[in-house]
């Protein structure tokens, strides 16, 4: 039923401290049924040094708090190399991550980013949680504090932490001006239909959007919404998976 590529990433996306919840849920309905091509990852996977060559030999910073293992950051470290590397290679001025979480993947950014670089970053208001609609039902979250990782670090002054829903926020303030998007968010379909509807209006010219868990595993089938969506998405754009990673990838003006 997996494809082999998907073996590989058989650890859960979901932190240790979130899967008491996570499996409470999933046994309810997950919005649509496992059985279609869409479902399955199709994109084209690219090396990253096909997507920028002469990468590979940059230095990302990644602190160790955000590759502590899964409870300190859902991204596992070669991702966050990526990411950093990323980071490093493109220089993005203006970033947008929907999904903070404790903000690992954010510092990772903010550590390898310009300093002039502005990183917003929104989560959900702790005090919605409870009551927040989401793809596999209502509430269930744990406690976490958003954005935990990157306060107090020597970097925090680039980060604007946003609060609110994503599939509700008013994005006008940010559209046309960002060089990079980390969509990592509400991963069912409807939702990431949505982020990605927004990820491409909150693209500057040329601005590069990443989405984390195109590849899912049995533990975590709601992630599929991820793989749906931008598997109809590449009919019409470029994407790509790039190689090793569970990271979806697009570039503006990229065809
Ligand atoms: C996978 S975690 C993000 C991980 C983070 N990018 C990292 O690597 O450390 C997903 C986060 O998205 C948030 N989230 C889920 N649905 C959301 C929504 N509709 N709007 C905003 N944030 C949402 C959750 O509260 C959770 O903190």
């Amino acid at each position: 039923m997996f494809p082999e590529s998907c073996k590989k990433f058989l650890k859960p996306w979901i932190p240790r401290s979130l899967r008491g919840a996570y499996h409470r849920l999933r046994g309810r309905p997950i919005g649509h049924i496992l059985n279609q091509r869409d479902d399955y990852p199709q994109l084209k996977q690219v090396g990253i040094e096909e997507l920028f060559p002469g990468i590979g030999s940059l230095a990302a910073r990644l602190p160790l708090i955000a590759t502590n293992g899964e409870d300190s950051s859902p991204l596992p470290p070669r991702e966050l190399a990526v990411l950093g590397a990323i980071c490093l290679y493109c220089k993005p001025r203006r970033v947008f991550e929907i999904g903070t979480y404790q903000g690992g993947s954010t510092l990772v950014i903010a550590l390898n980013t310009p300093e002039d670089t502005v990183v917003y970053t929104l989560d959900l208001d702790a005090s919605a949680r409870q009551t927040h609609k989401h793809g596999l039902g209502t509430g269930g979250f744990p406690q976490f504090e958003v954005g935990s990782h990157y306060r107090g670090s020597p970097v925090q002054s680039k980060v604007r932490q946003l609060l609110g829903n994503s599939a509700t926020y008013n994005f006008e303030p940010f559209l046309n001006s960002m060089n990079l998007v980390l969509v990592d968010a509400d991963h069912t379909y409807e939702f990431v239909q949505k982020d990605t509807r927004t990820a491409l209006a909150l693209l500057a010219p040329l601005g590069i959007i990443l989405w984390d868990d195109y590849i899912w595993t049995e533990g975590n089938p709601e992630c599929a919404g991820v793989t749906r969506s931008l598997n109809e998405l590449a009919r019409s754009r470029k994407l790509f998976q790039i190689e090793g990673t569970r990271l979806a990838f697009y570039r503006a003006g990229g065809g």
